[in-house]
């Protein structure tokens, strides 16, 4: 890590918005207004030119982050304890839960109490629905969800409604279409709901079996968006300005059986590419298992790796934030 004397503070543009992410479990995406929205993806802005500019910062020194995984993680588990580091900050890293006291028994409310005792925020992924708010409701320290089996993965939604801010320069009126297991998606469920506040047009690509849940559909329609569903990437590939592809999430199937019926839906390719928009973004929340050729990855439009970037930046924001830094 590089040396940060003198880098300079982040400086928010309004006090309000800062206090009110001060302490602030992050929990779901239904939490955020658009100037909350606004807030963090400005911070994140600081932070990469931070990064860029320099590597790190010294604005949570002496600072402890829990990071607490109950299910499988790369980029998430990475980029959080990354985003500590270069805020100057320190990672109690828990990633094999079987080699910690939850496989003598221990529950999750006392296992979030005896970390927050050594932390002074948490970040938790868990396989169950809700977790994340369980969590926050015993814990006195922030609690950030890192995603909640198939419910939520709210810091995930962040970075992509940043990336897609950042790749299109607005986030207005656009069509989104999504592609992929929108059932078991979590990535989805927090995008989804993120997009309603900025009058998207939102269309969800998906065999039969992978839809998306009817109550973010009625949360969609109520909010006053535009919702399709289709089985085809073809209805789409023409008009979208955003393609969110995902993978089919083989550990939420209980038969084996149906999984492998739907597994291989769809594939991203060159030729299909080369009918889409001009300026358009293609996104993945990746890992990616067969869902985008490998020979898109050179095509200009394909965002999923600076989308990776952009985490770090969206995650050293929001510990930033919640921790009164921001
Ligand atoms: C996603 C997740 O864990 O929900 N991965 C991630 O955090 N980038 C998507 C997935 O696993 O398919």
């Amino acid at each position: 890590m590089r040396s940060v004397e003198g880098t300079p503070k982040v400086v928010s543009l309004n006090p309000d918005r800062r206090q009110s992410f001060y302490g602030r479990d992050i929990v779901s995406v239904k939490q955020f207004d658009r100037e909350d929205l606004a807030f963090i993806m400005q911070v994140a802005d600081e932070m990469r030119s931070i990064v860029r500019r320099v590597g790190a910062t010294d604005l949570l020194k002496g600072y402890v982050l829990a990071n607490l995984f109950y299910e499988p993680s790369t980029r998430t588990s990475s980029s959080f304890i990354a985003a500590m580091q270069r805020l100057g900050g320190a990672v109690i890293p828990i990633h094999g839960v079987q080699y910690s006291s939850v496989t003598k028994g221990e529950s999750l409310p006392d296992t979030i109490r005896t970390l927050e005792c050594y932390a002074d925020v948490i970040v938790l992924r868990h396989p169950e629905v809700g977790a994340s708010e369980v969590a926050a409701r015993y814990a006195s320290k922030p609690i950030i969800s890192a995603g909640d089996g198939v419910g939520e993965h709210p810091t995930q939604g962040l970075l992509d409604l940043y990336t897609i801010q950042t790749e299109l320069g607005t986030l207005e009126g656009l069509h989104v279409a999504m592609v992929g297991d929108l059932k078991h998606g979590r990535t989805v469920h927090s995008l989804a709901r993120l997009l309603r506040l900025y009058g998207t047009r939102q269309t969800f690509v998906s065999p039969d079996i992978l839809r998306l849940p009817e109550e973010i559909k009625q949360e969609l329609i109520e909010a006053g968006c535009v919702v399709e569903e289709t089985e085809r990437v073809e209805d789409v590939i023409e008009t979208a300005d955003v393609i969110y592809v995902t993978r089919v999430q083989k550990e939420r199937f209980a038969d084996l059986h149906v999984y492998e019926a739907v597994k291989d839906y769809y594939e991203i390719t060159p030729q299909l590419m080369a009918r889409a928009k001009p300026k358009m973004a293609l996104m993945h929340p990746l890992p990616r298992v067969g869902e985008i050729h490998y020979d898109v990855d050179d095509d200009p439009r394909a965002a999923y790796f600076r989308q990776m970037e952009n985490g770090m930046y969206i995650r050293m924001a929001l510990l930033a934030a919640v921790l009164g830094k921001a």
